[in-house]
C-alpha cells in the first residue's frame, strides 16, 4: 500500500499572500523524500490552490507517481493531456463547495465519460481513475467503463459521528473494495482520512494499492513545524542589541 500526498493547501496558503512561499513543488519534493510515493494535486475550475503553471512543475519535478485530479472538463482534459501524468482521477466539482463533497453519479455521467472523457484519456495513454461513493452499482459502472481504477470516497466515514455511523461506512467500504477488486479494478482511498481514522480503515478495508492524504498531512505539519520557526525567529530577536 501506498502513500500519495496532496499538496493543495500548500498552495492554498501561498494563494493567501499572492507570492512564491510556500512553494507547492518544494513541499512535493519533502513528501517524496519523506517516504511519499508520489503527489496528488487538484487543479480546480476557479484555481483556488493549485494553478497551471503548478500542474506543469509538478509533471518535471515529482519523481514517483502523479495522480491529476481533476473535473471531466475539456479545458481540464486538454492539460491533463498535455501533462501526461501517471493516473487521471475524476472527481465531480461545484465551484461553490469548499472540498470534493462525494464521489462521481456514474449513473448519471456514464455515457458522456464512456463517449468523450475517457477515450480521450486513455488515447493520451493515461490511466483512469473514478472517484466514486462505496456503492456496488458505482463500482460495476466503473468496470463497464473500462478504467484503470477507482479511489474510495472516505469522506463519509471520516466524518461519521456515531460509532454506528462508523461501523457502517466500513462495512461498505470493505465491501465495495472487495467487489472492485474482483472485477480487476486497482483500488484506492481517500479524502478526510487523518491520523485518527485511518489505522482503522486500514484494519478493515481490504485490497487498497493507495491512499491519497492533504489536508490532516499539512494541518499536522505546521504544528510539528511551529515550534523550531518561532525559537528560530525568537533567538534573532533576543539577540537584537539596537
Ligand atoms: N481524494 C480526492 C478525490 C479528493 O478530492 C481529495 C481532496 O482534494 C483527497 C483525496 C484528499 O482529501 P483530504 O485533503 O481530506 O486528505
Amino acid at each position: 500500500m501506498r502513500l500519495l500526498v496532496n499538496v493543495d493547501h500548500v498552495a492554498t496558503l501561498r494563494n493567501a499572500r499572492g507570492e512564491g512561499v510556500p512553494d507547492p513543488i518544494r513541499a512535493a519534493r519533502i513528501c517524496e523524500e519523506a517516504g511519499a510515493a508520489g503527489i496528488v494535486f487538484h487543479l480546480r475550475e476557479d484555481r483556488r490552490h493549485i494553478r497551471d503553471e503548478d500542474a506543469y512543475k509538478m509533471k518535471e519535478n515529482v519523481q514517483g507517481d502523479l495522480d491529476f485530479e481533476m473535473a471531466a472538463t475539456d479545458e481540464m482534459i486538454q492539460i491533463c493531456t498535455d501533462i501526461s501524468p501517471d493516473l487521471c482521477t475524476l472527481v465531480p466539482e461545484k465551484r461553490e463547495e469548499l472540498t470534493t463533497e462525494g464521489g462521481l453519479q456514474l449513473k448519471n455521467v456514464h455515457q458522456d465519460f464512456r463517449e468523450r472523457v475517457i477515450p480521450a484519456l486513455h488515447q493520451a495513454s493515461i490511466r483512469v481513475s473514478l472517484f466514486v461513493d462505496p456503492d456496488p452499482d458505482e463500482i460495476e459502472i466503473a468496470h463497464d467503463l473500462g478504467v484503470e481504477a477507482i479511489e474510495l470516497h472516505t469522506g463519509t466515514y471520516s466524518n461519521a459521528d456515531t460509532e454506528e455511523g462508523r461501523q457502517n461506512q466500513l462495512r461498505r467500504l470493505a465491501e465495495a473494495a472487495e467487489k472492485a477488486h474482483e472485477l480487476g479494478l486497482q483500488v484506492n482511498a481517500g479524502h478526510g482520512l487523518n491520523f485518527d481514522n485511518i489505522q482503522t480503515m486500514l484494519d478493515r478495508v481490504p485490497h487498497l494499492h493507495e491512499v491519497s492524504i492533504g489536508h490532516a498531512l499539512i494541518s499536522d505539519a505546521i504544528f510539528n513545524g511551529l515550534s523550531n520557526t518561532v525559537s528560530r525567529m525568537a533567538h534573532i530577536v533576543e539577540n537584537y542589541e539596537g
